[in-house]
Parts: structure tokens; C-alpha cells; sequence
């Protein structure tokens, strides 16, 4: 699978979900997911993403996003159609801790 990582986080540019053919981004107040079960591997949503925030789970240390991605794509409504970015997204890009800064 892939996954949304950190950097998505407070940006949420949202190009990724145009190009998924399963439509499997699932979004929440400050971030994406995907949901782990549903995506096929397909990778077009990786060069897609501005932040860099979206990578393979083969990838050393994305162990804790799978679950991340899993735990929240079950709660939070489907998002098929791209919309404006969050209102910081440029002072928010690259900005590290944001993890535990949003969901503590
Ligand atoms: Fe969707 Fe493909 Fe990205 Fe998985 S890798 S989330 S199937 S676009
Ligand atoms: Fe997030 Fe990148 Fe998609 S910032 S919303 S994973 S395009």
C-alpha cells in the first residue's frame, strides 16, 4: 500500500485524490489518508503530491502511518474531488513535528 505520511498534514493540497482509481483517500479535518485494504499499489498518487507527503510502505519505518492511514480512513468520509488547500499550506509545508501537533 501506499500511505499519507506527516507532511500532508495542515497542507492537504489534495491533487492526490483526482488520480486514484479506486478512490480510496479518506479525508479529515487537517490531513488525508488512504485506506490501507483498498489501495492497489497503483503509485500514480506519489508524484502527484506537492509535499511529498505520500509513500510505499516499503519504505523502512512506515509501519506506525499503516495503522495511521487504517485507523482514520475508517472513520472519515471519502474525498474524491480536489479543493482549495488549507489556508497555510505554504507556512505549514516542510514544518516538522506536525503529527504530534495535530493529533496528540
Ligand atoms: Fe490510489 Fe494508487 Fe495511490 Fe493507492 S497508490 S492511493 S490506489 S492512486
Ligand atoms: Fe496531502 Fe499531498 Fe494529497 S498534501 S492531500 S497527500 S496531494
Amino acid at each position: 500500500t501506499y500511505v499519507v505520511t506527516d507532511n500532508c498534514i495542515a497542507c492537504k493540497y489534495t491533487d492526490c485524490v483526482e488520480v486514484c482509481p479506486v478512490d480510496c483517500f479518506y479525508e479529515g479535518e487537517n490531513t488525508l489518508v488512504i485506506h490501507p485494504d483498498e489501495c492497489i499499489d497503483c503509485g500514480v498518487c506519489e508524484p502527484e503530491c506537492p509535499a511529498d507527503a505520500i509513500r510505499p510502505d516499503t519504505e523502512p519505518g512506515m509501519e506506525d502511518w499503516v495503522e495511521f492511514n487504517r485507523k482514520y480512513a475508517e472513520l472519515w468520509p471519502v474525498i474524491t474531488q480536489k479543493k482549495d488547500p488549507m489556508p497555510d499550506h505554504e507556512k505549514y509545508d516542510g514544518e516538522p513535528g506536525k503529527l504530534d501537533k495535530y493529533f496528540s
